[in-house]
């Protein structure tokens, strides 16, 4: 089995360097970052992946399926082609139970019909939002679909969470997912060929999901793949996330107009319901009269990670389950990440094992270039030429605080 080493995840993203001491050490850094005791073989039954036979199915024309990625701890995930997703994945908890983290369904035909139409997507051609779905590439003008009003959202009607790609499952603990975006798809220019490969590992520390994003594109367009994984430490549909404690490497973010869409400015977050530099409750000020928090609902915000020191994957965000005690780092390339607290989740949809997905009880943290940067030439370039190749990477890791 090639496994991936999570201490190797853990250097890699730079963390012992970006994350130095004082207030910016992440919540549960070194301290919690423990052997997960391997002696405790204690099984959550409802934390079981689904049954592959209800991913076989045709979608489009196109055959769909489930891939297992496990790792030598019994930590595991699923992933299917229809839209790359990641369908549950399943970390150790403070007891050595195995936990069932992300929100998702038992079948395809729920993918495909229900509601909540991210869960776990890969999200593009551009996730987030463009400004009335407008954008020039070399002083042309490219119109999308407004499925966001007055806005275009995460790719538009039908993005890359809702295609079929091509899976391969290249080890037992890692697949690859590639899909062909035609020239003119959902209004964006170029044939885009984009590659993700999800990578299992574990080690002493805990268990590591990463993601590696890469394309290349035949005429200049713009591009920003992100995952739209709904996290839940406690496990997935098992209450609020309001009591998770977060803590983001950020002391700035970009501020929002009424639909959503950056200002253009970066504001620094001290003193607002968006100071996340020291562990914090998620619902400690999320129904706060500040007008941000109005806007989003809650939280529903870009923030800009602080530059990293050294190459490789960065530090952007730290949450600890409080009931679980699983303790979740991302790292990544990107320079921004959006925090969605849930705001739109509505109960409607049934998750997998038979629980529900009610009003904030999953976040998500979308590593990502800043919303609607097409049209605002202050932030970080999305564009993507041809003889270009775009490569980002972002790692999930998981230990626990006992
Ligand atoms: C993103 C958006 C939110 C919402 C969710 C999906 O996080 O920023 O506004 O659309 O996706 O519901």
């Amino acid at each position: 089995m090639n496994k991936i080493s999570f201490a190797f995840l853990v250097a890699a993203a730079g963390l012992m360097t970006s994350c130095g001491g004082g207030s910016d050490k992440p919540a549960g850094g070194d301290s919690t970052a423990k052997a997960v005791d391997s002696t405790v073989k204690a099984f959550d039954a409802s934390a079981i992946l689904p049954d592959s036979a209800s991913f076989r199915s045709t979608v489009d024309g196109k055959p769909t399926t489930l891939y297992v990625l496990k790792t030598s701890n019994n930590a595991q995930a699923a992933v299917t082609n229809y839209g790359a997703r990641l369908v549950s994945l399943l970390v150790h908890d403070k007891k050595g139970a195995l936990i069932d983290v992300v929100d998702g369904y038992d079948s395809i035909g729920k993918y495909v019909n229900q509601k909540e139409t991210y869960f776990g997507a890969i999200v593009g051609r551009y996730g987030n939002r463009i400004a009335k779905g407008k954008f020039k590439v070399n002083g042309k003008g490219y119109t999308l679909a407004i499925n966001n009003a007055p806005n275009s959202l995460h790719g538009g009607t039908k993005g890359f969470g809702a295609v079929v790609w091509t899976g391969r499952q290249l080890t037992d603990s890692s697949v690859e997912l590639t899909y062909l975006s035609k020239d003119g798809e959902e209004g964006y220019p170029g044939n885009l060929s984009v590659k993700v490969t999800y990578t299992l590992g574990a080690d002493a520390n805990g268990s590591a999901l990463k993601i590696d994003y890469e394309a290349t594109t035949d005429k200049a367009t713009v591009l920003n793949l992100t995952n739209h994984a709904y996290f839940n430490l406690n496990g997935q549909g098992s209450g609020t996330i309001n009591n998770h404690l977060l803590q983001l490497n950020a002391d700035t973010y970009t501020p929002v107009d009424s639909t959503l869409i950056p200002t253009g400015k970066i504001e620094p977050v001290a003193g607002t319901p968006f100071d996340f530099q020291t562990p914090t409750a998620i619902g400690s000020r999320i129904d706060s009269s500040n007008i941000q928090i109005k806007y989003g609902k809650g939280y529903d915000h870009n923030f800009v990670l602080k530059a990293g020191k050294g190459p490789g994957l960065n530090w952007a965000a730290t949450v600890l389950g409080d009931q679980s005690g699983i303790v979740m780092q991302v790292a990544t390339q990107e320079p921004g990440i959006q925090f969605y607290g849930g705001n739109f989740m509505t109960g409607v949809s049934p998750l997998k094992a038979g629980k529900k997905d009610d009003y904030r009880t999953a976040f998500c943290l979308e590593t990502q270039h800043y919303p609607n940067s097409p049209n605002q030439p202050s932030f970080p370039t999305t564009e993507l030429k041809p003889g270009k190749v775009y490569k980002t990477t972002t790692a999930y890791m998981f230990s626990v605080k006992k």
